[in-house]
């Protein structure tokens, strides 16, 4: 049996995606019912004014979103940026899809003055995927707070210094 590939176009999601934003982070088992609630509000506000407090970068395979990034500058410090949520469609992980968003949207940081990226994870065995992925992607660990999210489960912070962008990098997304 053949698996067909997915074909990925990156580009802003429009409020007609929420739904499927929805599903995706229900989807992945990891995130609790008040989390699922955070990323749909922070979605919302992303869609609703784009680049206010939130961007958002959608991957779609023909049209269907299959992964989102949710990322903004963080108040309060002189261009670091805050990496809210991520999440790829459980279907079509491990494809690359991951690896796509995060370079357009630090490439989009970038341009927009980004300096660092900081992004906060869990300890959780379930999360040791989310973990790898952050790893592979040149994020290092900055910090980790024992029992923060609940005992046991402690946050993980991640960096990494976004490269100053070149001149006449292309736009994607
Ligand atoms: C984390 C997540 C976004 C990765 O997306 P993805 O499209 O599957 O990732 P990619 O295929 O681009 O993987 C890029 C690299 O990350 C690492 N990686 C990704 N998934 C991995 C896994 N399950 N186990 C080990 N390494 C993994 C690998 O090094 C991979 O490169 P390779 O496939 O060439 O070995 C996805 O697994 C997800 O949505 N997880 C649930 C939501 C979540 O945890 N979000 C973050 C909240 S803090």
């Amino acid at each position: 049996m053949s698996v067909r590939m997915p074909v990925i176009a990156l580009r802003a999601p429009s409020a007609a995606d929420r739904d499927r934003v929805g599903a995706m982070v229900e989807a992945t088992g990891v995130f609790r019912p008040d989390e699922v609630a955070v990323a749909l509000e922070v979605f919302d506000d992303a869609v609703a004014a784009p680049g206010a407090d939130y961007h958002a970068l959608g991957a779609f395979d023909d049209d269907k979103l299959v992964g989102l990034t949710l990322y903004g500058p963080t108040p309060c410090t002189v261009s670091t940026w805050d990496l809210y949520w991520i999440v790829v469609d459980p279907a079509v992980q491990r494809l690359g899809v991951g690896r796509r968003l995060m370079a357009a949207s630090e490439e989009a940081m970038g341009r927009e003055g980004g300096r660092l990226v900081v992004v906060e994870t869990s300890s959780r065995d379930d999360y040791a995927a989310t973990r790898s992925f952050y790893e592979a992607l040149g994020y290092h660990r900055a910090a980790h707070i024992p029992g923060y999210y609940a005992p046991g489960d402690d946050l993980i912070v991640y960096s990494k210094p976004l490269a100053p962008p070149t001149a006449g990098t292309a736009h994607d997304g």
